[in-house]
């Protein structure tokens, strides 16, 4: 699967409909991390989907996120390394079963909120990582892999953090796990709209 090259800087990009992105938007669901198995992407094909994961809205151009890819005996380290800091956890049980969602998949992205100072609020630099996850999630679907986005309690234990090297305002948006699903997973849930709906008045 060829993934286009970028346009050319300043080349005008005329809106073009797509009903294939619409079909896959309707049906789009993610892949459970438990359920994704060898093979992940290859090198070419990591490369493509960080670079789509990167072409989204960003307030002010600053690129307020980075990526951490986790893969092979890295990410194998990472799990051990974490698995011995769950046994200092209360919930100790809960947390190495969730390391499970780690070690499972061949593939792990760290989407990292990275804010940089200037006059771009933080909140909006923050939704840009988020438009990150999505974009990131949603190429890896389109390329034939399964994907899960994944914060669990590795996101946010401060001994997990600086061993990812994340500096004190960097924050994990999510962990993209990456592979190919052996599993179809089941339509879920989905919200009722009209309860989400309100027109304006003034
Ligand atoms: C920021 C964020 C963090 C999440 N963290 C977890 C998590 O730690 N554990 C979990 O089981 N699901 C988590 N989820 C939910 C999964 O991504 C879930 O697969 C997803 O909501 C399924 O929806 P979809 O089928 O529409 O893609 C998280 C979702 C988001 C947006």
């Amino acid at each position: 699967m060829t993934v286009p090259p970028a346009p050319q800087f300043g080349k005008p990009i005329a809106a073009q409909a797509s009903p294939a992105v619409l079909e896959f938007l309707a049906r789009r669901r993610s892949a459970s991390a438990m359920a994704l198995a060898a093979p992940g992407p290859s090198a070419d094909q990591l490369a493509d989907l960080l670079r789509l994961a990167a072409r989204v809205p960003d307030h002010g151009k600053i690129n307020p996120w980075r990526f951490i890819v986790i893969q092979d005996q890295a990410k194998t380290d990472f799990a051990n390394w974490l698995n011995a800091l769950a046994q200092g956890r209360p919930d100790t049980n809960k947390a190495v079963a969730a390391l499970g969602k780690l070690r499972t998949p061949p593939l792990a992205v760290a989407v990292v909120s990275s804010p940089v100072q200037g006059n771009i609020p933080l909140w909006e630099q923050q939704l840009s990582a988020g438009a990150v996850c999505m974009a990131l999630l949603m190429a890896a679907t389109a390329m034939g892999f399964g994907a899960n986005w994944i914060t669990d309690w590795y996101a946010f234990d401060p001994s997990a953090r600086a061993h990812l090297a994340l500096s004190p305002d960097e924050q994990i948006a999510g962990f993209l796990y990456i592979g190919t699903a052996t599993d179809a997973p089941q339509e879920r849930v989905r919200p009722v709209m009209d309860a989400l709906i309100t027109a304006w008045k003034p």
